[in-house]
């Protein structure tokens, strides 16, 4: 974005590629980071006199306009960070957006209605998605890619778009690249991953790529109850994902044979039912060891002995890696695994990245202080995608 800046924008019409994927309870932002993250961005091309078109995708909306996934609330709040107002085009190509943009003058700044609410953003059919991308492109001169945390997904914004633009990689995509390149070129060790969410298909490739070059993995989440099964425990009700035992049966002994530290939960917190994250009512959760989890209970967060011992795991690192929350930490009752984590990250010397929606989110949620952290990823997917080694279209986009 330095080159394109020093080129000049001036009068320029400069589509800005974010991710303004932010969580909402109805139309209020429960966590802005990923605005904040890309207001550098925006700040620096309307200061240089660009026309400045922010687009972006919010939720997974069915290729249709829905209200529930409008980026009104995310434009506005865009708006108030940057301290000027900011227009809001209620269509993505059409009669709305063609003249706002039409209407900018350099320095202003206008955020596009979410581009998920056209089918061709997120096609598997290249000539729809180019011929959404033709569109989008027609509203701009210049393409600056800057929502890191959609540079996963070959989609017409991301990937078609920059091929019919001059195109530049903004700030929060340059940073990005430059923490995560340490985790995968030169890292220093111990290199300590802390890996939790629900599904452990999501996480299954990381693992294949951290089995190694990580010295220590330590499992939570939703995702332990997999692991757990797969050693042979009873789980009650807990989550499980059956038929992904086989392959985590595979990484735990590859675990064994490479010398790499695989730690499993070794007590969690259960209840009879998964609590009302509505009313946040009292769940009464007892502590049980984690091969003692009772038949009509479900696991929802790892249990006090697993707290310390995760911490003592992450306090002679050098480098840790944390993605996916320990627990349930949207209720109360079952938070305690995720702080714990998040202390422990604050609490150590070690370079810390946190990467992923869910546990960006999960840290500025619970209180801590985003400061405390070396680094904390936009991206969730993209993230872990990029560490999984593999070729992400909107990098790929960018560097030709
Ligand atoms: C994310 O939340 O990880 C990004 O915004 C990408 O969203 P997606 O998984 O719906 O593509």
């Amino acid at each position: 974005i330095d080159e394109l800046l020093a080129e000049g924008v001036g009068g320029k019409r400069v589509f800005v590629r974010a991710d303004l994927n932010v969580p909402l309870d109805g139309t209020v932002i429960t966590d802005d980071g990923r605005i904040r993250a890309v207001v550098p961005t925006v700040k620096a091309l309307a200061e240089a006199g660009a026309r400045v078109v922010v687009a972006s995708h919010l939720g997974r909306p069915k290729g249709a306009p829905d209200p529930a996934f409008s980026l009104a609330p995310a434009a506005a709040r865009l708006g108030e960070l940057l301290g000027t107002d900011v227009e809001f085009a209620t269509d993505t190509v059409g009669e709305s957006a063609r003249t706002t943009v039409a209407a900018l003058t350099g320095g202003q700044v206008a955020v596009i209605e979410n581009l998920r609410f056209n089918p061709g953003e997120t096609s598997k059919d290249d000539a729809e998605r180019g011929a959404f991308a033709d569109q989008l492109a027609a509203l701009a001169d210049v393409y600056v890619g800057d929502g890191f945390g959609a540079v996963h997904r070959r989609h017409a914004s991301v990937y078609d778009l920059p091929a019919r633009l001059p195109h530049a990689a903004g700030y929060l995509i340059a940073n990005e690249v430059t923490v995560l390149k340490k985790l995968t070129e030169d890292v220093q060790r111990p290199y300590v991953v802390v890996l939790g969410g629900a599904k452990v298909s999501d996480k299954l490739a990381v693992i294949d790529q951290l089995l190694g070059k990580a010295d220590r993995i330590l499992i939570g989440g939703g995702m332990a109850y997999t692991f757990l099964k797969a050693k042979g425990y009873e789980i009650g009700t807990s989550l499980v994902q059956e038929d992904q035992i086989p392959a985590v049966i595979e990484y735990i002994e590859r675990a064994e044979k490479t010398g790499v530290e695989l730690v499993l939960p070794v007590d969690t917190l259960v209840a009879p039912a998964f609590p009302d994250l509505k009313t946040k009512a009292p769940a009464h959760p007892t502590a049980v060891a984690a091969d003692a989890i009772p038949a009509d209970q479900l696991g929802l967060d790892i249990g006090p002995e697993t707290r310390k011992l995760y911490t003592s795991k992450i306090t002679d690192a050098a480098t840790v890696f944390w993605n996916g929350p320990m627990g349930v930490f949207e209720h109360p009752d079952f938070a305690e695994g995720t702080k714990a984590v998040a202390q422990a990250l604050v609490d150590s010397k070690a370079f810390t990245v946190v990467g992923g929606g869910d546990s960006a989110a999960a840290v500025r949620i619970l209180g801590f202080d985003e400061a405390a952290f070396g680094h904390i990823s936009t991206g969730g997917g993209a993230s872990l995608e990029y560490l999984e080694g593999k070729t992400l279209p909107g990098l790929a986009a960018l560097e030709d």
